[in-house]
């Protein structure tokens, strides 16, 4: 017979018809007559309740069903005695697949901690908190396609292996095939990459943006949707080593467009949750309730449901940096020596401290900021006349700093070159970044949105290594 998905079953009305399911038994209690399984199969993060009349099929045959193991169950669906559910399956024959020996599954009915979980990461989808998880992830990567395809974006993909540092930021994984205990030395005493499989050196791509700007200048609309990844040696939890970043990049864009934009989209994957997302958004929500439980009052978060939806009921604050440095530097909470890192002139890089502050503090709403020092942004961000700053916008989100990091870009020649050689930028590398300056220059913008950052947002969870399958951060590559 062919399985009925438990999604399906729990909805189904036909109530004479047998069906068989098949899943992971999530507990299973029996009284004198009659056993009760709770299955779960993935596709919802309901159970199905299997009902099992122990007069007709024996004690014995269940004997090994327990917590994990999986099992296949035919019987037709009743309409549920109980409460917590509508229907229910009225066993007629059951079988075990695999078992789950009591005594060595490390997942039992109960509650696990997170951490615990996360050194679980291969039985971790079998708990309630990141099936949800990993549906809403799904969720929000199909929205991520149906946002920009609607709108007429092209997708493009960037490449994973690259020769430059799209951020200039110098924090890139090495690829090489080269033999760490021979390596090849030229008459300088420097590595010769030209022995290397690519003739010179490669590392994993920081960011497809600067790919994604070549095809923008032939498409106008694209973006990439990618892994990326970053040696940087932050322990924080909204920091990982590999992430997805969406970058769309977009001709004839200037800083506004490129806001608006931004605030679209991050309106748009929000609405798609709350639209399509209810039921594991709802236990999500659930699980923050408790957690924030063993909070003080005043620093627990907003209920989550009611967090996303404020998000879309208000529209981004969107001001300078300088003016933000100015709230900053005048605010009690500067002044009380309560940042860290105390505010005390222009031109300081915010921390995320800084960022939550005017988030959560000052304006309450999600803030755009825009404007930056140029000493502290990334080389292909277009100048101001000012000669100080340039068009960049990061958008900051409560509970998570910054969320996106874009910017227009420069679209002159000789701005970009003189400033990609007073920031050192190898320039042999990026012959055809320059080019694309030369010949048919436009005006353009573009920006990343951590994927993982957005799932923090949307899943209400507090660390970035529980909202992606598999993490890597330092000194962690399991799984
Ligand atoms: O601000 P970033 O570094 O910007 C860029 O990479 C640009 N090339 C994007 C563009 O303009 N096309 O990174 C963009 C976003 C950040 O705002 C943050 O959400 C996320 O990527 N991000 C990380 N997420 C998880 N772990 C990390 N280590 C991250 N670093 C950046
Ligand atoms: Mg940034």
């Amino acid at each position: 017979m062919k399985r009925t998905e438990i999604k399906q079953a729990l909805l189904s009305e036909d109530f004479e018809k047998e069906i068989n399911v098949k899943g992971w038994v999530r507990t299973k209690r029996a009284s004198k007559n009659v056993a009760f399984i709770a299955l779960n199969d993935g596709s919802v993060i309901h159970n199905l309740q299997l009902v099992v009349d122990l007069e007709k099929i024996p004690d014995s045959a269940l004997a090994l069903m327990h917590t994990g193991a999986s099992v296949s169950a035919n019987g037709v669906l009743v309409p549920s005695a109980g409460s917590g559910q509508r229907v229910e399956l009225s066993v007629q024959s059951i079988t075990l697949l695999g078992e789950a020996n009591p005594d060595e599954y490390p997942l039992q009915p109960k509650k696990h901690s997170l951490e615990f979980l996360r050194e679980k990461a291969h039985l971790r989808f079998r708990t309630n908190t990141f099936s949800a998880i990993a549906r809403l992830r799904h969720a929000m990567i199909f929205a991520v396609h149906k946002f920009f395809n609607d709108k007429g974006y092209f997708n493009i993909h960037a490449p994973i292996i690259t020769a430059s540092d799209a951020e200039g930021a110098g924090e890139m994984f090495q690829v090489t095939t080269l033999e760490l205990k021979k390596l090849p030395f030229n008459p300088e005493g420097e590595v010769d990459f030209k022995q290397d499989f690519f003739g010179k050196s490669a590392n994993l791509t920081v960011s497809g943006q600067l790919e994604g700007e070549l095809a923008a200048l032939a498409l106008s609309k694209v973006y990439t949707f990618g892994p990326t990844f970053r040696a940087e040696n932050s322990n924080t939890s909204r920091h990982l080593a590999e992430f997805w970043m969406i970058e769309p990049e977009v001709a004839f864009f200037d800083i506004h467009d490129n806001m608006d934009l931004a605030e679209e989209m991050l309106k748009y994957l929000i609405q798609y949750a709350l639209d399509n997302c209810t039921d594991d958004l709802a236990f999500l929500s659930k699980r923050l309730e408790e957690e924030e439980k063993n909070k003080k009052v005043e620093d627990r978060s907003m209920e989550l449901i009611s967090k996303l939806k404020f998000v879309l009921e208000n529209s981004f604050e969107r001001i300078t940096y300088t003016e933000a440095i100015d709230i900053l530097k005048n605010s009690n909470h500067n002044k009380k020596g309560k940042f860290s890192y105390p505010i005390e002139k222009w031109g300081a890089d915010l921390q995320s401290e800084h960022e939550r502050y005017l988030v959560e503090k000052h304006f309450k709403k999600p803030v755009i900021l825009t404007d930056y020092p140029k000493q502290i942004k990334a080389f292909y961000m277009k100048q101001n006349d000012d000669n100080n700053t340039v068009r960049a916008m990061d958008v900051l989100f409560p509970g998570i700093g910054e969320i996106i990091g874009g910017s227009q870009r420069e679209d002159n020649y000789d701005k970009l070159l003189k400033r990609m050689e007073e920031m050192h930028i190898p320039l042999e590398g990026m012959w055809w970044y320059l080019e694309t300056r030369k010949f048919g220059s436009v005006p353009h913008a573009g920006f990343g949105l951590g994927f993982e950052r957005l799932m923090l947002f949307v899943s209400g969870m507090g660390n970035i290594r529980d909202v992606i399958p598999f993490p890597r951060t330092p000194l962690n590559c399991e799984f």
